[in-house]
């Protein structure tokens, strides 16, 4: 969470309390030589504009203060210990004014770390009006590593990475299923891959860097469609609605989250002025288009990102906290989000539907299970099935393994920096070794032996393979880094702006209280006869996902 309000990494674009005078910068740094003089880090390709330190230390008095500094700044983790203890403190917290201020501080901290309008693609390492204006690249935040350095990660580490396949056996490969210390539930993990596709969808055609989604967030493209004329293929042109299909054990006695025949009288008042049924139509499905996206973006911070986080500072989607603070109301997906989203440690060894085990090639594509089952079961049955561990290692099942794989070559083929140069960007500091980076000694001795020195370790890699947070899924670079976009994503959503976030853009007073009342459970319940068990955790982990009794933490 915040270090505080100023002690991050400069946003882009401004300059650190403590950075040096702006000196001119030569119009091309050569990224491969540190210390390279380009005091005004931003206007440099290639990292030495990622670190401010190695810029200040051209400036000893600068760097003195930097230092002292950084000796009195609280770490990442010593706000995360306060956000996921003393759960008392929170209670009182939650239900004062402080919660707000909190969220506000939480939000702009991390937002501030995304560059907004967005600067590089695996293409451009420096700004240049093609990565600004051509949406098919997902855009980066630190610039690849340029062609002519000297080793593949730049200048630290051996001529040749080590290969992938060896490195997802030996080190991510899981040996035996652990349990995610916090309950986190199957429900979760395919909340978590069915959200994030409607933003990562790499482009077959174009290649690695390139996306299909071009709307660059949460604009609800897996199920209306990338294009428009997926959209109307999918529509059926009447009362707003798509083309569906009844499920078993689903009703039309209760109305659905967004009932657009709820919505529709709301729009009577066009119906009087214009006739056209087709008008009606278009209106309709427009703003349930924006409802569903608001429920969406609801949904994921309250009780997606609230499980995720661990933390006992209730989080709140409330667009309204950001409008007294700058803040750019644009999103960009970046390569880099996409890497560290590979999540499939989460996926178990098989899959428990009402007490029936299936194995991944019983259930993969099976279609026929929701007619089968119904979504009442499957809703029950996944809230009900504990996900796997994401980090500390040897967490992925061989059946999703070759993912992982893809994921490092995808890494090497768009040169993205090593996981030490993200640490510093996201305002962490390196490791110093892979012991410091696993928490242990022999898988840590085989990295060391593979990469050859820390700062040449890559990125996915690094984020796998550190050690978890106490309890935690996962280690706290994957929090520092991936919280930044994703908070970047969810409130830089048009529909939070000031001219968007209000009545008449959701058709009136009843369809804004649907966005800002919607949760998971009312997703699901609203929708199917009977009520199933239904959360982001298993039902014997504690609410709000405090740490449970578990097994070792971690090791590899
Ligand atoms: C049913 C289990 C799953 C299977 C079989 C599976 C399989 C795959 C495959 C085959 C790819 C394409 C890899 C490539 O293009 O190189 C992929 C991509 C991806 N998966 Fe999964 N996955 C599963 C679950 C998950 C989960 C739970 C997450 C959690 C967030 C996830 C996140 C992703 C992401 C972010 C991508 C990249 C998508 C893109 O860029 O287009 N997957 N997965
Ligand atoms: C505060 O929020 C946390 C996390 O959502 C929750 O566990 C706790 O019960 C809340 N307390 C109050 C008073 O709302
Ligand atoms: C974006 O860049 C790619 C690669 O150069 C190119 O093929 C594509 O046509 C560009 N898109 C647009 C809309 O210009
Ligand atoms: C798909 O799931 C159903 C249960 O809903 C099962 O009976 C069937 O064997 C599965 N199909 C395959 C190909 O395994």
């Amino acid at each position: 969470l915040p270090r505080s309000a100023h002690a991050t990494a400069p946003a882009p674009g401004t300059t650190g309390p403590t950075a040096p005078p702006v000196s001119p910068c030569p119009s091309v740094c050569h990224p491969c030589v540190p210390g390279q003089p380009c005091a005004h880090s931003t206007h440099c390709s290639g990292w030495a504009g990622s670190s401010a330190g190695r810029v200040t230390a051209l400036f000893p008095p600068a760097e003195f203060w930097t230092r002292l500094h950084n000796l009195l700044k609280p770490s990442p983790a010593f706000y995360h210990f306060i956000l996921t203890h003393f759960k008392w403190f929170w209670d009182i917290i939650n239900s004062t004014f402080i919660r707000d201020t909190l969220m506000r501080l939480v939000l702009t901290v991390r937002a501030n770390l995304i560059p907004s309008p967005p600067t590089f693609n695996s293409d451009y390492g420096y700004i240049s009006w093609e990565a600004y204006a051509n949406v098919s690249y997902y855009t980066r935040v630190l610039p690849p590593v340029p062609d002519d350095c000297p080793t593949p990660m730049g200048t630290k580490g051996k001529l040749q990475l080590p290969d992938p396949q060896l490195l997802a056996e030996r080190f991510l490969l899981r040996q035996k299923f652990e349990a995610d210390p916090r309950g986190t539930n199957m429900m979760f993990a395919f909340f978590a891959q069915h959200f994030t596709h409607q933003f990562f969808k790499t482009s077959g055609k174009m290649g690695r860097g390139f996306t299909k989604a071009l709307g660059h967030g949460v604009d609800l493209g897996h199920l209306y469609g990338d294009n428009l004329q997926r959209q109307h293929q999918l529509r059926l042109f009447r009362d707003g609605k798509l083309k569906f299909q009844v499920p078993p054990s689903t009703t039309e006695t209760h109305p659905s989250p967004v009932s657009q025949g709820c919505l529709k009288p709301m729009f009577l008042w066009q119906l009087l002025s214009d006739p056209s049924p087709d008008a009606l139509d278009e209106q309709l499905f427009q703003t349930a288009r924006l409802i569903l996206i608001g429920e969406t973006i609801k949904i994921v911070v309250e009780d997606y990102v609230q499980h995720l986080s661990g933390y006992y500072l209730s989080l709140k989607f409330d667009p309204e906290l950001l409008f007294g603070s700058q803040f750019q109301y644009r999103n960009r997906i970046a390569v880099e989000f996409n890497q560290l989203y590979h999540w499939h440690g989460l996926m178990p060894d098989s899959f428990i539907i009402q007490g029936q085990e299936y194995s991944y090639k019983q259930f993969l594509y099976n279609t026929s299970m929701l007619m089968d089952y119904g979504v009442e079961a499957l809703v029950e049955s996944f809230s009900k099935q504990v996900a796997g561990r994401i980090g500390g290692g040897q967490t992925i099942n061989a059946n999703v393994l070759h993912v992982a794989v893809g994921v490092i070559r995808e890494s090497r083929q768009l040169r993205l920096q090593p996981f030490n140069e993200y640490r510093k960007r996201f305002g962490m500091k390196p490791y110093k070794s892979f012991q410091e980076l696993t928490g242990e000694e022999e898988k840590a001795a085989e990295l060391e032996e593979l990469y050859g020195d820390i700062d040449a370790l890559e990125f996915y890699p690094g984020l796998l393979l550190e050690k978890p947070q106490p309890n935690g899924i996962f280690g706290e670079s994957m929090v520092e880094i991936g919280a930044p976009f994703s908070l970047k994503g969810l409130f830089g959503n048009p529909i939070c702006s000031p001219e968007y976030w209000k009545p008449s853009t959701f058709g009136g007073a009843t369809g804004f209280e649907i966005v800002k009342t919607a949760s998971l459970e009312k997703l699901v319940c609203l929708n199917v006869k009977k009520c199933p068990y239904v959360a982001f955790h298993v039902p014997d982990a504690a609410e709000h996902g405090s740490p449970r009794a578990a097994g070792p933490s971690t090791e590899l």
